[in-house]
């Protein structure tokens, strides 16, 4: 079953409630007046009526005989006013004052039969008589067993009755029309402040915490802790304060970490490159050298060679993350990515190294030997993490805003456990071959940042046979 909508906001909701308040009060108000005011005037005509005690329709027997001394006053009738005599339940005499004087009445065969049928209690009771209307009536014992009703129109009260009806209807209406808007007006100016909680609770919400610099709302004005507005305010600029707090020592310590990456680097590079100059002195000794101390001399040479690539690796993502500016020169993307193809051609002739580049030079602005390093890092990854014999597919594409350039292999793919977070520091799979292969686990995050440096993005999308990194790059 489907339910009109109603607005849900809290204006709406409480506007219309006490609008549908005050009508219900304004309602009960009225129909109270109403029944008491009818009340009270009928109450009044039936005492009139009782107390007339039946003289007007006694009268009417006597009619014709002005002489008659017996004949009771029938002057000082109000107008209109009814008597009936009945005897033995027929009607002898009926009529009604008009101006002063008696008017017979020729009554209907209904009318006859409720007059007849009007208890003689002395109460007042309502019957309808054709032509007169609605009247109240009385009935009394005669003196000569005969009954008399003496009766009064009702509709001078309906009248009465009406008007107030009207006045009433008139007067609710326009102070629900009064009362609606003032209170629309006033939830509004009271919900206001809500509003600027609300605005200002949104736009932390969106804040990225997570990383980077982020600059916080200003706090809210309203603040009295006198209103649930206020409270909630000042709890708000409460949590903006430790939300700041925590975003500012979290900057502090990624700063620090950044300059001791950036410190231990610059130190060891060196030493590092010291020792591998030593080692590659001590193999050139014209001498003889014994095969042991050959082999060490190699595995110094070839493990400070890994050590100043890491290092160089932790400096560059070190620089990176300070935000220093990159160089933004024209950089020629189709000729960058057919070199490195034909380099890892080189390195891995075992691969099957498919070039799929558009017809016109693809060019964007940037730092030729970043993007190079981003080339490369990708399809040193599709070379030595897959075996030999696989297809790599290296695509470069132009769209309409970006340029899109595609490393694609059909080997085992990138390890479920760690294809989350593969483009984070570090992170690689934990297998022999990259152990030995010399991996470092940057290679990914050098490539992430250097694409983020130039405002694009990389992602890793891995089919079931096949694993494709795509790197988007504003052009
Ligand atoms: N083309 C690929 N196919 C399968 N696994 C991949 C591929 N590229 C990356 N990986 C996985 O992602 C990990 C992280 O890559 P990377 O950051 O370049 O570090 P490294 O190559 O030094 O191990 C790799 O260790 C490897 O497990
Ligand atoms: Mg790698």
């Amino acid at each position: 079953m489907s339910r009109p909508r109603l607005p849900r906001t809290l204006r709406v909701r409480l506007t219309a409630g006490l609008v549908v308040l005050l009508a219900l009060a304004c309602a009960a108000v009225g129909v109270g007046t109403v029944l008491a005011l009818e009340g009270f005037l009928i109450e009044r005509l039936d005492q009139q009526l009782v107390q007339s005690g039946g003289r007007f329709p006694a009268s009417l027997e006597h009619e014709g005989r002005p002489d008659d001394d017996n004949r009771p006053d029938t002057r000082g009738q109000a107008d209109g006013t009814l008597g009936a005599r009945l005897l033995d339940g027929h009607t002898t005499d009926a009529a009604v004052v008009h101006r002063d004087t008696d008017r017979r009445l020729t009554l209907t065969n209904d009318d006859a039969h409720d007059l007849a049928g009007v208890p003689v209690d002395g109460r007042g009771h309502d019957i309808h008589i054709t032509g007169l209307g609605t009247y109240r009536v009385v009935a009394v014992r005669g003196d000569d067993g005969d009954v008399l009703i003496t009766g009064l129109p009702l509709h001078p009260i309906e009248e009465t009755v009406h008007r107030l009806e009207a006045v009433e209807t008139l007067v609710f209406g326009a102070a629900l029309l009064v009362t609606g808007a003032a209170a629309a007006y006033w939830v509004r100016l009271s919900l206001r402040p809500l509003d600027r909680v609300v605005d200002t609770a949104t736009r932390v919400a969106e804040l990225p915490l997570a990383g980077g610099e982020v600059a916080m709302p200003e706090p809210l004005p309203d603040t009295d802790p006198h209103t649930e507005v206020g409270r909630v305010g000042a709890a708000l600029n409460r949590m903006l304060g430790h939300i700041g707090d925590a975003l500012t020592r979290r900057q502090a310590v990624e700063e620090r970490l950044r300059n001791f990456a950036a410190d231990a680097g610059h130190e060891l590079r060196t030493p590092v490159a010291t020792l591998r100059g030593h080692a590659e002195l001590a193999l050139r000794h014209p001498g003889p050298i014994p095969p042991e101390i050959r082999h060490a001399l190699e595995r110094m040479q070839s493990e400070s060679l890994r050590m100043s690539t890491l290092v160089e690796d932790l400096l560059l993502l070190a620089r990176l993350d300070a935000g220093r500016p990159l160089v933004h020169e024209p950089v020629d993307l189709t000729r960058l990515v057919l070199d490195a193809t034909g380099d890892a051609r080189a390195s891995g002739p075992d691969h099957r190294w498919i070039l799929d580049l558009p017809e016109e030079p693809i060019t964007v602005t940037g730092d030729e030997h970043r993007l190079h390093q981003v080339v490369a890092n990708l399809l040193a990854n599709a070379r030595t993490h897959t075996p030999p014999g696989t297809d790599v597919t290296v695509r470069l594409e132009s769209g309409a805003a970006h340029v899109v350039f595609t490393v694609t292999d059909n080997g085992p793919g990138v390890p479920e456990p760690i294809r989350r977070d593969v483009f984070d520091r570090f992170v690689r799979a934990d297998t022999g071959r990259s152990r030995t292969a010399g991996n470092t686990g940057l290679g990914l995050a050098i490539v992430k940042a250097v694409v983020t440096a130039h405002h694009g993005t990389v992602t890793l999308t891995q089919h079931p046979d096949h694993t494709e990194f795509r790197v988007e790059l504003p052009r």
